[in-house]
Order: C-alpha cells, then sequence, then structure tokens
C-alpha cells in the first residue's frame, strides 16, 4: 500500500499594518537601536491595534488568504489546530472561535500550548490525523498577539516580541513528499526561565497581580539563550543524521525566530551559507508560534516541489524540536 504523507499545500500569512520600529521603542523604555539590531537582529515588529481585537482575528485573515490561493472555503476545512500562548480567551479556544469567524461549520480543532514550539507541535499534531486517513484537509496555524503580554516597561523582553500569524493546509500526498520525520522536546525544568506568572490556577488574577505586573512576560535572556543555542542546533543536527541528510542536501533551513545569533549558530552546525536560512526577524521580531509560518508565506515563491526543508525550534517550557519535510508544490 502507498504511504499517506501530510503535504503543505497552501501558505497563508498576516500581520498588522501598525509597524512598532526600534526608534519608537527609544521614547518608551531605556534602550538604543543600535543594541536592539545588534543583539537580537530585530528591526522593527508589527502591533495589533484596535478594540476587541485578538489572535483569532490575525488567524482569520491567514486561513482566508490560505484558503484563496487553494481555491476552496471554509466548508472544506476537517479541522483547525492552533499553536498559540495569546489566545483570545483562556476559554473556548481560539480554533473554537475561528471556525465560527471563518464558517468552517464542518470543521473542528483545538488550540495547542507550547510557546515558541506551538507551530511545530501543532503541525506535527496534524500530520498525524491526515496520515491515518481520518481527514483529508487541515489547517494549521501558528498565532500570538505578544503585545498583549508584553510589559513595554521591560526593556530585556519588550524590544523582542511581534503580532503575527501563519497558516498551512495539510493534505494527504503519494508522491513522496510532504512531512517526512519529526523530533519533539520538552524539558519542564525550564519552566522557570521564560514564563508568565499570573493568570492561571497557581496565582489566579486579583489586584495585587495586576498591581505586580505579573500578567506579562518574563525572562531570564541569557540562561534561555544558552540552551536555545545549543537545543536548536542539536535537534536540527539529530533529525539531518536521522535522515542521513547533510548540509548540501538541504534547501531550507526555517528557524523559529528568537534572536540572530541563535539561528546563526544553528545554521553554522548545520553546515548551511546564510543563503539558505529564512529570515524575517528583521522585520517582525519574534512573533512565537508565528515566526515559522510566517517565514513560509515569505518565502512561498523561491520554494520548489521536492525542496529538502528543516524546520527547528525552541521556546518556554522548554519546548524544542526539528521537522523534517520536502516541499510539495511550486508556487
Ligand atoms: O523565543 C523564545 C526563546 N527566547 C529566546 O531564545 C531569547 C533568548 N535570549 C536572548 O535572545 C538574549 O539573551 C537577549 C536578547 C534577551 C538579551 O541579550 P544578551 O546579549 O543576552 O544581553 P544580556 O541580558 O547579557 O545584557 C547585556 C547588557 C546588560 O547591561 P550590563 O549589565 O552589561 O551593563 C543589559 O542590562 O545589555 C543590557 N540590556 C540592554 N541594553 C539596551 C538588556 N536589554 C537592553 C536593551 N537595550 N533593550
Amino acid at each position: 500500500m502507498t504511504k499517506i504523507t501530510a503535504a503543505i499545500t497552501a501558505v497563508g500569512g498576516y500581520v498588522p499594518d501598525y509597524i512598532l520600529t526600534n526608534a519608537e521603542l527609544e521614547t518608551i523604555v531605556d534602550t538604543n537601536a543600535e543594541w536592539i539590531e545588534t543583539r537580537t537582529g530585530v528591526k522593527e515588529r508589527r502591533i495589533q491595534k484596535g478594540e476587541g481585537l485578538g489572535t483569532s482575528d490575525m488567524c482569520v485573515e491567514a486561513i482566508n488568504e490560505l484558503l484563496n490561493k487553494r481555491g476552496i472555503t471554509a466548508l472544506d476545512i476537517d479541522m483547525i489546530i492552533v499553536g498559540t500562548v495569546t489566545p483570545d480567551f483562556v476559554f473556548p479556544s481560539t480554533s473554537n472561535i475561528i471556525c465560527d469567524k471563518i464558517g468552517a461549520k464542518n470543521a473542528w480543532g483545538y488550540d495547542i500550548s507550547a510557546a515558541c514550539s506551538g507551530f511545530v507541535f501543532s503541525l506535527a499534531t496534524g500530520v498525524q490525523f491526515i496520515e491515518t486517513g481520518k481527514y483529508k484537509k487541515v489547517i494549521v496555524v501558528g498565532a500570538d498577539k505578544m503585545s498583549s503580554i508584553v510589559n513595554y516597561e521591560d526593556r530585556t523582553t519588550c524590544i523582542l516580541f511581534g503580532d503575527g500569524a501563519g497558516a498551512v493546509l495539510l493534505e494527504p500526498s503519494t508522491d513522496g513528499n510532504g512531512i517526512l520525520d519529526s523530533i519533539l522536546k520538552v524539558d519542564g525544568a525550564g519552566r522557570h526561565f521564560l514564563f508568565q506568572k499570573a493568570g492561571g490556577s497557581v496565582y489566579p488574577a486579583s489586584h495585587a497581580t495586576v498591581d505586580a505586573h505579573e500578567h506579562t512576560v518574563v525572562q531570564e535572556g541569557q540562561t534561555v539563550f544558552k540552551h536555545a543555542v545549543v537545543g536548536m542546533a542539536e535537534v536540527s543536527a539529530e533529525i539531518m543524521k536521522n535522515n542521513r541528510l547533510t548540509g548540501s542536501d538541504i534547501a531550507w533551513l526555517v528557524p523559529h525566530q528568537a534572536n540572530k545569533r541563535i539561528i546563526d549558530a544553528t545554521a553554522k552546525r548545520m553546515e548551511l551559507s546564510p543563503e539558505k536560512v529564512m529570515m524575517n526577524i528583521d522585520r517582525y521580531g519574534n512573533t512565537t508560534s508565528g515566526t515559522i509560518p510566517l517565514c513560509l508565506w515569505n518565502y512561498e515563491k523561491k520554494l520548489k516541489k521536492g525542496d529538502n526543508i528543516i524546520i527547528s525550534t525552541f521556546g518556554a517550557g522548554f519546548t524544542w524540536g526539528s521537522i523534517y519535510l520536502k516541499w510539495a508544490y511550486n508556487s
């Protein structure tokens, strides 16, 4: 029997219009544009403005683009999986809200919380529903409105993050292209180094938690940096070894966009030249679950059927992992 793989058959993306530049950040916190650019690679990031707008609204834009490109409607969709740490609400899930907003009346879905690995964990999950033959069209979204959980008085974090959403469509393939392998990892001992303290069941929201700014991102930057450099490089090397790939076999690395220095270190370990590395951190900053599908969205026209692609990520939790796929279409 021919093996069914899950292939990405369309990509959509959305970033809000408002551009928060490093120069504007200089007017908000004690920082300077040059420090931000040289230490992180970020020049500007997008911010979702507007009363009552949230992560689902960015996802809707990305998904509608994807549906148009593929020439299908929301009614054709079986399932929507959303990687996010900034859901519209604690419950119901952002996936539920998206299904309603786009009219995906035949779909079901849920959110996956894995911070910067949210898209990768969601993609690996979506793949299972296609490979088993259960579903024919699964949308996987990575999206975060990081501006809703960033403390703009903390210069060590507010310079890093932005808002955005990217979506991919998974469909069955039998031509050998599609998602071929994944390695996914967690280490809960890392939970102390990048987290949001309040708003969960341990520290529910109260006047005290709001007064203490405990509903925003806290990060021990250097510790996360060290783990990210090792984690992303090693998991990428591991998936290459498992699939007998060398640097010259790989057309593209799609790395999580947290810090250009982490991306460069990963590419070096994989023996990849910079032209093979997708990068948009300069324009969007770290959009958490959004970074990887937004890279695919930006680079889609350059991708060719059969290209070997390695996706790689590291984030809060700690969570990290890598996916190996063969691109399934020419744009
Ligand atoms: O996506 C999830 C995973 N997240 C990551 O992978 C992020 C990992 N961490 C990082 O990317 C980096 O650690 C940061 C970008 C967060 C920080 O860069 P760093 O090179 O590790 O800086 P540092 O924390 O060691 O700070 C160096 C100096 C300090 O000053 P002193 O003590 O040397 O005088 C900081 O106070 O830079 C200072 N600093 C700043 N200066 C200007 C920290 N933030 C800023 C700032 N502007 N925004």
